[in-house]
């Protein structure tokens, strides 16, 4: 059971993964929740809160997280303050990989299925106005949810890096911002994995 005010004790075992700025462990009390522990620099620990205050807004103005996976709440841990998330899996159990783990398979049908799931991601963020920073294809986990239906969920990258609070106040000036991160993704896709640029629209198409 989960008890609040109490320290969490995170072993190697459930270590999930981790990048530039933090670690990711599966949450000792609940297998479909994570927690992410910010490396010791200031500069990680800021992100980390830009990123938790702007999914609290996001939460405030009923955001659909449908595609991205839902920021949940603060924990005490032996590592450290953690913000838990929730833990993306397939039906089977295990936990989803990442978009760039399926692209390098070097499948032509898994790629042109993944290409039709990003312009399901693109229409999604559009719709909700989320905005994104560093969406890459190692932070969009594909999520098998049967054996023949999968989405994209994006665990990392949400909100704006350039510490510009007003645009997400302002979609004109937002949008502006998005077709430019999103071209980046594009970018990756055209250039790492040669995926045919007339499949994948920009942005704002
Ligand atoms: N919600 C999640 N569900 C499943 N796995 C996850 C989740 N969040 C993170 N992971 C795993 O942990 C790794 C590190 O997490 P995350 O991408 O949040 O760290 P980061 O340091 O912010 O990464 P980056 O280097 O991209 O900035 C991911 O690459 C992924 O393997
Ligand atoms: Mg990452």
């Amino acid at each position: 059971m989960q008890q609040k005010n109490r320290i969490i004790i995170l072993h190697k075992e459930k270590f999930v993964g981790d990048g530039m700025s933090r670690e990711c462990y599966i949450h000792p009390d609940n297998k479909d929740q994570c927690i992410k522990i910010p490396h010791k620099t200031p500069s990680s620990r800021r992100s980390m809160k830009r990123e938790v205050s702007y999914f609290k807004r996001l939460k405030k103005r009923k955001k659909s997280f449908l595609m991205v996976s839902s920021y949940l709440y603060q924990v005490e841990t032996s590592k450290g303050i953690g913000e838990v998330f929730e833990l993306i899996r397939d039906h089977d159990g295990s936990i989803s990989r990442s978009m760039k783990h399926y692209l390098s398979l070097g499948d032509e049908n898994i790629k042109q299925t993944i290409l039709e799931m990003v312009e399901v991601l693109r229409q999604y963020l559009i719709k909700e106005y989320i905005l994104f920073s560093d969406l890459r294809t190692d932070n969009i986990l594909l999520q098998k949810i049967s054996h023949t239906e999968s989405q994209l969920i994006i665990i990392d990258g949400i909100g704006d890096n350039n510490q510009i609070p007003f645009l997400e106040y302002i979609p004109i000036l937002g949008l502006k911002r998005q077709i430019k991160k999103w071209e980046k993704l594009r970018n990756e896709l055209i250039k790492e994995f040669s995926c045919d640029p007339d499949k994948i629209k920009r942005f704002n198409e």
